[in-house]
């Protein structure tokens, strides 16, 4: 990929964190949203700043507003975008049945877990169209533009990685708004990655199993019970370092034919068996 500024959203904390700490490590810019404030993230974002170029943007990803600022704060500081990674994502504040279950929550979940990334894939998208087409048109012939994707050995304008759930396939009946919002993002992938492929834009989705991070830690004891009992078989929790490894293989530019993809990232949960 010739950009190597990556966004992130959710990139502080958790799953994210551990991709921002890859990513920087794999030298990327990073530009991380989410919505704590400054002084909160400031020990992570000096921790990553020590390795590679980080901006730290605070905004909501439910909000078009702030997913349209936080584009513009990144191009206005590393010129351009290669890289986006759906990250951010909350769990339902109360696990309803799925009779109980309020608007509310429906709505909080969906907006965060999936109108949110939509509408950012679509302008992040837009503009790795149009730095693509800036480059063809800067004087490059199409010779000379053949050349330079060889020689980069990608031909690749930009990437985005989805990261859902196992709840995408899954049916947990107390938290169908989280379920529904995964499955939604699943679908979101492969739309994007249709529409994106003659583009050179590939599209990937990492669906996550159990991993340990703050959105676990009100049901560890359930999951470690799993867990003992053979549920998993990779028997032990996934780590966000696991994700960090996911994301840093999608990224190689190893699998140039492909796009839609999903990788499962759960220790095998995903395998039906008799
Ligand atoms: N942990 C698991 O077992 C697991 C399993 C499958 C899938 N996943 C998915 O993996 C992703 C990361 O999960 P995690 O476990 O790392 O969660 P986490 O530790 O709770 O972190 C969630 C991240 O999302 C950000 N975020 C939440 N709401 C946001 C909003 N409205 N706007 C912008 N950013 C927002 C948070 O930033 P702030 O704190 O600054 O708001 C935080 O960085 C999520 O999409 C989750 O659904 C997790």
């Amino acid at each position: 990929m010739k950009t190597k500024t990556a966004m992130v959203t959710g990139g502080c904390r958790g799953i994210g964190l551990a991709v921002s700490r890859q990513l920087v490590l794999e030298g990327y810019n990073l530009s991380i949203m989410g919505t704590s404030k400054g002084e909160k993230v400031q020990p992570v974002i000096d921790e990553l700043r020590q390795k590679g170029k980080v901006l730290y943007v605070s905004g909501d990803i439910r909000s078009g507003g702030d997913r349209s600022a936080y584009l513009d704060a990144t191009l206005a500081k590393f010129g351009s975008v290669g890289l986006l990674v759906n990250n951010a994502g909350i769990a339902p504040e109360v696990r309803a049945d799925l009779l109980e279950m309020s608007e509310e929550s429906y709505d909080r979940v969906m907006a965060t877990n999936l109108k949110g990334p939509f509408f950012l894939s679509q302008i992040v998208a837009r503009q790795m169209i149009r730095q693509a087409e800036n480059n063809q048109s800067e004087g490059q012939t199409a010779e000379a533009d053949q050349a330079a994707k060889t020689a980069d050995n990608s031909g690749i304008n930009g990437l985005i990685i989805n990261i859902s759930s196992v709840s995408a396939d899954v049916v947990s009946i107390n938290r169908g708004e989280y379920c529904l919002s995964k499955t939604g993002l699943s679908m979101m992938t492969r739309l994007f990655a249709a529409r994106l492929a003659g583009k050179g834009i590939p599209v990937f989705e990492i669906k996550p199993g159990i991993i340990e991070t703050d959105m676990t830690a009100g049901v560890k004891q359930k999951y470690d019970h799993l867990i003992e009992q053979g549920q998993f078989p990779i028997a032990r929790w996934g780590k966000p370092e696991d994700l960090a490894e996911a994301v840093s293989l999608l990224i190689s530019g190893k699998l140039r034919y492909s796009t839609g993809d999903c990788l499962h990232v759960d220790g095998g949960y995903h395998i039906r068996q008799l």
